[in-house]
């Protein structure tokens, strides 16, 4: 099967391909919701019991990866670090550290891209995932997926049938029946997995299967809560545009109401990890509890800078991101090379310039380059007088506004209209110039067809090359000067380095810790394992690759209460 690359997210075509999945999912999703289907479907479903009961000893190893499922590199980078049998990973001072492959591993949302259907899983996700761990005798690992909105864009379909069936994924065993989970880990901790749909609440069969969870829970009890989406980041980054939709009651809701106990103050959740956002970002509040956002799966890279995110509600700080702030602050401004990130592109430019400037049609002669003041009157006077050349600027201008960040309204009329102006003043120096070379300087008689063939390619080669650079000067100015459009300054760059994934070890006493592993830069291109050696089917040969690292000290939690 063909090795995937990085999701082209600014290629029209692709855009084309996936947007009636993803118009379809985001108007049937929340009306026809699949959770309920498979509440019915498994009526009876309980938590998964890995604690190994009262005799268990030693330590428990899981890993953690969200985000995954895209380019190869990446995706496969990841998916070898996770299924060698061990990593040893050096921290601050040199100390080595000896990390064992997850009995459990949990995907936190998003396990493809750029939407869900059994043909992106299979390229995408499980055949990286597979080539780096095959299915092999027991003991077998096991995955667990909550659903992000990625998966969401058929319904859940695939996501259902890949890791709701009791089925494999290369080496590891999928026992969960809905989109949703609990395992109850040893010595007294659990992982709960939530599945929030398109960002939407919880549903009420959801509640109902983690109230009765919770009742099965002792007071001293501790969870590590798996969420598809930060909303301790984005209720920070987006509540004052729109509290009603990025806020953490749902999240609260949970950690006060559902699974509340006496014994803890604050609840039981002791960790929070999600993706989502791609990239490694640690908050931690003073009572040695972590929100952890570790989208670095696969999916092209995040940036950790933009607005400010440093302080969370209920005294928690930010700690440590990868990449750092400053590298993020410099990776955007590739975006001023975005015509060679996103070819394609410029097709989309191309096409509107050239409708806009046939729209518009304006006889901008004398064609002096002294006369270029009496060329723009020319031109917004054939704007005005032309019903449709009126009407089409308009619409573009529209097409701006609604393109630009959504979350802040003053940036959307003042950056959509500045982006949109931009774009139509590139046009106009194009059709001026294309219009005076083919006049003043080959002579051709305006309105001929030697004179019409030549305007139009010249503007079409123009709106590809200028609209897609105006298009990544406008990206990398909204982010790095305005905190605005982190998705997609990001999207358009596909880097696929800074991968990561977190490995959580509870040791026999009851501590858990968490390893923040790293891969700086991922391999371009793979070899066979040589003979002899242990570990996934294919190893990095790339000289530039790095090898996985910690990303900052292990980050102790505090032990349940009860082992103490
Ligand atoms: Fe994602």
């Amino acid at each position: 099967m063909k090795r995937a690359k990085m999701t082209p997210w600014f290629s029209p075509f692709e855009l084309i391909r996936h947007a009636p999945d993803v118009l379809a999912a985001a108007v049937f999703g929340q009306r026809a919701d699949t959770r309920l289907t498979e509440a019915l479907a498994a009526p009876d479903a309980r938590f998964f019991d890995y604690s190994g009961g009262e005799s268990s000893v030693g330590e428990f190893w899981m890993d953690f990866v969200a985000d995954t499922g895209d380019g190869w590199n990446s995706t496969y980078a990841v998916a070898s670090a996770v299924a060698r049998p061990e990593l040893i990973l050096k921290d601050s001072r040199g100390a080595e550290h000896r990390t064992i492959r997850g009995g459990l591993l949990v995907f936190g949302g998003d396990q493809v891209y750029p939407a869900a259907s059994k043909e992106l899983y299979k390229q995408k996700l499980v055949q990286a995932w597979k080539t780096a761990l095959p299915r092999t005798d027991p003991p077998n690992p096991k995955v667990f997926a909550v659903p992000g909105n990625h998966d969401w864009y058929d319904s859940l379909v695939s996501f259902t049938r890949l890791f709701c069936s009791r089925d494999w994924l290369g080496g590891w065993e999928t026992p969960q029946t809905r989109s949703y989970f609990a395992l109850k880990l040893p010595r007294h901790w659990w992982v709960i997995g939530t599945d929030v749909q398109l960002g939407s609440d919880i549903d009420a069969p959801q509640i109902e299967f983690f109230k009765r969870v919770a009742g099965e829970m002792k007071p001293e009890d501790r969870i590590i809560l798996c969420t598809a989406e930060p909303h301790w980041v984005y209720s920070r980054m987006y509540a004052k545009y729109n509290a009603a939709v990025y806020n953490e009651s749902g999240l609260r809701f949970l950690e006060e109401k559902v699974f509340a106990t006496p014994a803890q103050a604050g609840g039981r959740v002791s960790v929070f990890l999600s993706g989502d956002l791609h990239h490694y970002r640690r908050h931690a509040a003073a009572d040695g509890r972590q929100k952890i956002t570790a989208g670095g799966g696969g999916a092209a890279l995040h940036p950790t800078h933009g607005p400010d995110v440093s302080a969370l509600e209920g005294g928690y700080a930010l700690a440590t991101c990868f990449p750092d702030q400053k590298t993020s602050r410099a990776l955007c401004w590739r975006n001023l090379f975005f015509p060679w990130t996103n070819p394609t592109f410029g097709f989309l430019t191309a096409f509107l310039y050239l409708l806009t400037a046939w729209a518009v049609g304006a006889d901008i002669g004398p064609f002096r380059l002294s006369e270029i003041r009496q060329a723009v009157s020319t031109t917004l006077l054939e704007v005005l007088n032309k019903p449709l050349a009126g009407f089409w600027v308009i619409a573009i201008l529209l097409l701006f506004f609604l393109f630009t960040d959504t979350h802040s309204p003053v940036y959307r009329i003042v950056g959509g209209l500045a982006h949109g102006l931009a774009h139509l003043c590139a046009l106009f120096f194009i059709g001026w110039g294309a219009t005076y070379y083919c006049v003043s300087v080959r002579g051709f008689a305006p309105g001929s067809f030697e004179y019409l063939w030549r305007c139009a390619l010249a503007v079409a080669a123009g709106g590809w090359l200028t609209g897609s650079l105006i298009m990544g000067i406008y990206l990398a100015i909204s982010l790095n000067l305005f905190n605005r459009h982190s998705d997609e300054a990001f999207a358009a760059l596909r880097i696929e380095d800074w991968k990561e994934f977190l490995r959580l070890r509870i040791d026999a006493s009851g501590d858990l810790t968490i390893f923040p592993v790293g891969i700086r830069r991922v391999a371009r291109r793979w070899k066979a394992r040589p003979a002899g050696e242990a570990g996934p089917s294919l190893v990095p040969d790339d000289p530039r690759a790095t090898a996985p690292a910690m990303i900052e000290d292990p980050i102790p939690v505090r032990r349940p209460a009860a082992v103490h």
